[in-house]
């Protein structure tokens, strides 16, 4: 399906303020943002100057405030972008962003050659642009310095067809065969929905990074053994919240449970000397 920039940005512009309670609707939600954060941790080092593309509110510019960075913001939605301002000075992050951009992760020209150390797409940017995912790829690499890191996170293609599996199904045999031979949700193997995006395999994602020349690639599952849970089933805090977050960690990186994930996160680095 050819990617559609007008439209993603209808769909997020429409999906407004309900995107920074993304991470709070089901236990697997939960664990999604956690497994987020610690990968933001490891992969961005304290005081980096960070390109955040498809920030949405801002739930990870408000990370990444507190671990010191200077963040560029750049989205492609106008109203996620004005949200982000309003988030950002209602909770008190917007001392780390030094501008906001309207701009699509295929064209990065605003930006210099190198002028980053880290570049985060968090939330699926690779996986709206569908058939541009190795431009934009060719584009974060441009702007990240030599060893500087990249993170990304996609839509995964099990674990989002585990959890929607009705959903999958709405349109029949066919489509459901042709969204996992493809990946591709799009108004014809999902008719009804308009949230249109390539869905990943692990080992995909994986080709795709290392296909940029990018190194030390890692690629994990987000969120995987509690799809589908309540989120009232575990309770903030408290044992059963730390041994689920203990178990998640351990089967999102067991190599035979990567594609089990509602998604997938992907760190790498550009070399140091290319
Ligand atoms: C699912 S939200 C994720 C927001 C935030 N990063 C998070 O993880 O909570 C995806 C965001 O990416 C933006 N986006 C989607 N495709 C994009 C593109 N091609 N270029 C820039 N931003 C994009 C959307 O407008 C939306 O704000």
């Amino acid at each position: 399906m050819p990617y559609d920039p007008a439209s993603v940005a209808a769909y997020f512009d429409r999906f407004g303020r309900a995107e920074w309670d993304r991470f709070d609707r089901s236990l697997g939600d939960r664990v999604s943002f956690v497994l987020h954060a610690e990968a933001l941790e490891r992969a961005v080092p304290r005081g980096s100057r960070v390109l955040e593309v498809g920030a949405g509110p801002g739930r990870f510019t408000e990370l990444l405030h507190g671990l010191g960075c200077r963040v560029v913001v750049a989205d492609l939605s106008s109203t996620q972008l004005a949200l982000h301002c309003e988030f950002a000075g209602a909770r008190g992050f917007g001392a780390c962003v030094e501008a906001r951009h309207q701009l699509d992760i295929c064209d990065l020209r605003a930006f210099e050659d190198a002028s980053y150390d880290a570049v985060v797409a968090f939330g699926g940017p690779l996986s709206y642009v569908f058939e541009q995912r190795d431009h934009a790829l060719a584009e974060c690499r441009r702007v990240v310095r030599p060893g500087g890191a990249i993170a990304v996170s996609v839509m995964s293609l099990w674990g989002t067809t585990h959890r929607y599996l009705e959903a999958v199904l709405v349109g029949g045999p066919a489509p459901a065969g042709e969204i996992v031979r493809t990946g591709d949700l799009t108004a014809t193997t999902s008719p009804g929905s308009t949230h249109h995006c390539h869905m990943y395999r692990a080992a995909e994602l994986r080709a795709l990074l290392q296909a940029h020349g990018l190194v030390d690639v890692e690629v994990s599952a987000s969120s995987a053994l509690s799809t589908g849970v309540a989120s009232s089933v575990v309770p903030a805090d408290g044992p059963t919240w730390l041994a689920v977050l203990e178990l998640e960690r351990v089967a999102c990186a067991e190599p035979g449970y990567l594609d089990a994930g509602t998604h997938l996160l992907g760190l790498a680095r550009r070399p140091r000397a290319g």
